[in-house]
């Protein structure tokens, strides 16, 4: 992989090409954040809580069909910047999005927007498993009834059957549609979950740290569902493990103190960083 090639006196000669990774001091963007075919654009993005600025002009472009890994320090903006992409900022007191996001080209900050109808376009997964207080069945039923997605008995039964095999969960729950999600294993509630974002025809589906309160060999399962979910929707996953983004993902951006640092494709960030706080992350230096 190329690396960043940066303009450098060397004494009495004349400027010669050097190869090596960008400087710490330097904040801006690294890698290619965009991409030709975009499902969702950032661009100048920026989020405040109050006055703190946790989001630092940040644009980065989300592909079809695509898993786009966020990686950095804990507290660096991972959760703070995908919470943008659906708009679950707008429920947090006191925070403050600027700058332009869109999906399929149209503005999802626009005032007209149905937030409701955004959040079933771009889902989300999130750390604990969350199933509602109800049976698997309505767990999945839920949204496309109120969404308005199905006019029959008969083709929600059919909606609902194919979310959960989507999400892989079919053959180990179709005899109990109607015990509790709650009474799931772990990694069974999170495969709920997905199937419950599944239903209501997403594009994207951000997962903040979905495999971070399961086993390995759930976190297997749901790394293998993953790649397979690619192929119908654009992925935004926030993840600690790098052996993680490497395995799932095809882009990876690594962010650090709000800023994005870094932003290529997943093989090149974790063998050839650009730049040396990326390389510093991904050799365990800190986070
Ligand atoms: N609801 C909130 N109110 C105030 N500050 C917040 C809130 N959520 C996050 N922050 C701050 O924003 C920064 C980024 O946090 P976060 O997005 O949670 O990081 P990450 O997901 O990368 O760990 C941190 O400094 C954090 O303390
Ligand atoms: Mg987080």
């Amino acid at each position: 992989m190329e690396q960043a090639l940066i303009r450098e006196s060397t004494g009495r000669q004349s400027p010669t090409l050097v190869s090596r990774r960008v400087s710490r001091d330097n904040r801006q963007t690294v890698g290619d954040p965009f991409v030709a075919d975009p499902r969702m654009t950032c661009r100048n993005v920026n989020v405040y809580y109050g006055d703190k600025r946790a989001i630092k002009n940040v644009s980065l472009d989300v592909g079809r069909n695509e898993v786009i890994a966020m990686i950095g320090p804990s507290g660096c903006g991972k959760s703070t910047f995908i919470r943008c992409l659906n708009r679950m900022n707008d429920t947090i007191e006191g925070c403050r999005v600027t700058g332009e996001i869109t999906l399929d080209g149209q503005n999802i900050y626009d005032s007209g927007l149905d937030v409701v109808a955004l959040r079933a376009q771009v889902g989300m997964v999130f750390q604990k498993p969350n199933p509602f207080p109800k049976s698997i069945y309505e767990n999945i039923a839920y949204g496309p009834r109120i969404h308005g997605l199905v006019d029959s008995k008969a083709a929600l039964d059919e909606l609902v059957e194919n979310s959960l095999k989507k999400a892989g969960l079919w053959d180990e729950v179709k005899d109990r549609l109607h015990e509790p999600g709650t009474g799931l294993s772990g990694g069974q509630q999170q495969r709920l979950c997905i199937a419950r974002a599944i239903a209501v025809s997403p594009e994207v589906i951000l997962m903040d740290e979905p495999c971070s309160a399961l086993d390995p060999m759930a976190t297997a399962i749901i790394e293998d569902l993953i790649d397979e979910l690619r192929q119908h929707y654009s992925i935004v996953i926030v993840t600690h493990s790098m052996q993680q983004a490497s395995r799932v993902s095809q882009r990876t951006a690594f962010f650090h103190l709000g800023d994005l640092i870094e932003v290529g494709a997943t093989s090149q960030v974790f063998t050839n960083p650009l730049h040396e706080l990326t390389e510093d992350y991904i050799t365990g230096r800190f986070g």
